[in-house]
């Protein structure tokens, strides 16, 4: 029997994402594709083979619900280095498969039906969806170009006794922006009071081009209400392997994990085993991260500077944005595929992160984590419009 015709959606406006199709686009026309956010280059050979020397020994099987407990120490380890912040690798950090799934859990273990949720726009295109399914309602601060501050009278006033959840990111997909300490201050002040909890999607904290980061762990009473997500995809290169983590007080953490052991149980057992015996090796790595990033942006930069594109600001993670006001008047999804096939070159339109776009703002976003010769080579085509 066919019934599909007569499924009801549950995301009627959900469909086939922009780095999807960007990237089918940029393969069929042999482009160069700075659209999707992930590394053309591969990861550390020594993590290579330390997955690999986990597959043929044995670690094949369930690893614990929460994570390996190897992983959990060395993950508690690395936050309490970075952010001066003790957390207990028992009940307060969950292994997830990708930053993916914990965001989704967190979203999932907190949110009831009506319950209202403030994003910042542009956001990343996972959170509505995830706050739809779960029953809530998303409220939106837009955050404008050049320099996307929060409004923190806007943010004030979109507060209800509806709101259950404050969805933040910083280093900030896709602007590159990175939010203050007084960004953090605001928010705590603004919602001290009531029964609010932040999630803080914090997969760029590694890519962060500041003099020291500002991250939800340092603050200890937002910390003492927030899930604060992470993922080992962006700090190793390595966005396949799916492994993130969440850090969360001890009763949000047993929420969190209700839904986690039913949605995955668990994430791949020898890529956890190999993360935690890398990260134990070499505890500096992640720090090494942002000198790596900041010289491809940098290098992307500079073989920008005399083009007709205005650069944005960039701060962290591994976006560029570019003002193309002097070059077209198209809408910024239509000057991506005129990209494409003119110039040869795959970016991303930021609209697309909105459910408002500002009016005229005409900014797409690059990916640098790429080698530099594709870098090169992509700037030099930008740079002849
Ligand atoms: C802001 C943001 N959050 C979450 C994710 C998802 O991370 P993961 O691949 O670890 O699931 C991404 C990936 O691009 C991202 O940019």
């Amino acid at each position: 029997m066919i019934i599909d015709s007569n499924i009801v959606s549950k995301l009627p406006s959900v469909g086939t994402t922009i780095f999807t199709k960007m990237s089918a686009l940029a393969a069929e026309k042999g482009a160069i594709n700075l659209s999707q956010g992930f590394p053309d280059f591969p990861p550390d050979a020594r993590l290579l083979a330390r997955a690999s020397q986990a597959l043929l020994t044995g670690n094949n099987q369930y690893s614990p619900m929460t994570g390996l407990p190897l992983l959990r120490d060395t993950v508690a380890g690395l936050i309490e280095r970075h952010y001066d912040r003790k957390v207990s690798a028992l009940d307060e950090i969950t292994i997830t498969s990708g930053a993916s799934e914990a965001i989704f859990d967190a979203i999932a273990a907190i949110i009831h039906q009506g319950d209202e949720v403030i994003l910042f726009d542009p956001a990343y295109d996972l959170y509505e969806p995830a706050v739809t399914l779960a029953g809530g309602v998303c409220k939106r601060v837009t955050l404008m170009a050049p320099d996307f501050r929060p409004d923190w009278h806007a943010f004030e006033k979109l507060l209800t006794d509806q709101t259950r959840l404050v969805l933040i990111n910083t280093p900030h997909n896709p602007t590159g922006s990175c939010w203050t300490q007084q960004d953090l201050d605001c928010l705590w002040q603004a919602i001290e009071s009531r029964e609010i909890y932040v999630l803080s999607d914090e997969v760029y904290e590694f890519i962060y081009f500041g003099k020291s980061i500002v991250s939800v762990h340092k603050h200890a009473e937002l910390a003492a209400r927030s899930f604060v997500v992470s993922s080992f995809g962006k700090s190793f290169h390595l966005t396949g392997w799916k492994v993130g983590y969440v850090v969360a007080p001890p009763a949000l953490t047993a929420e969190l994990r209700k839904v986690h052991q039913f949605v995955t149980f668990c994430t791949a057992t020898p890529l956890q085993q190999a993360l935690a015996e890398h990260l134990r090796e070499l505890p500096e790595e992640s720090t090494a991260l942002a000198a790596f990033y900041q010289r491809k942006r940098d290098v992307l930069r500079n073989a920008l500077a005399d083009s007709r594109f205005t650069l944005l600001p960039c701060e962290g993670t591994y976006f560029q944005l570019l003002d193309y006001s002097d070059i077209s008047d198209l809408d910024d999804v239509a000057f991506c595929e005129w990209l494409i096939d003119e110039v040869g070159v795959a970016a991303i339109p930021i609209s697309v992160f909105y459910q408002h776009p500002p009016e005229n703002q005409r900014v797409i976003r690059l990916c640098f984590a790429k080698e530099e010769s594709t870098l090169l080579d992509a700037a030099q085509r930008l740079s002849q419009l």
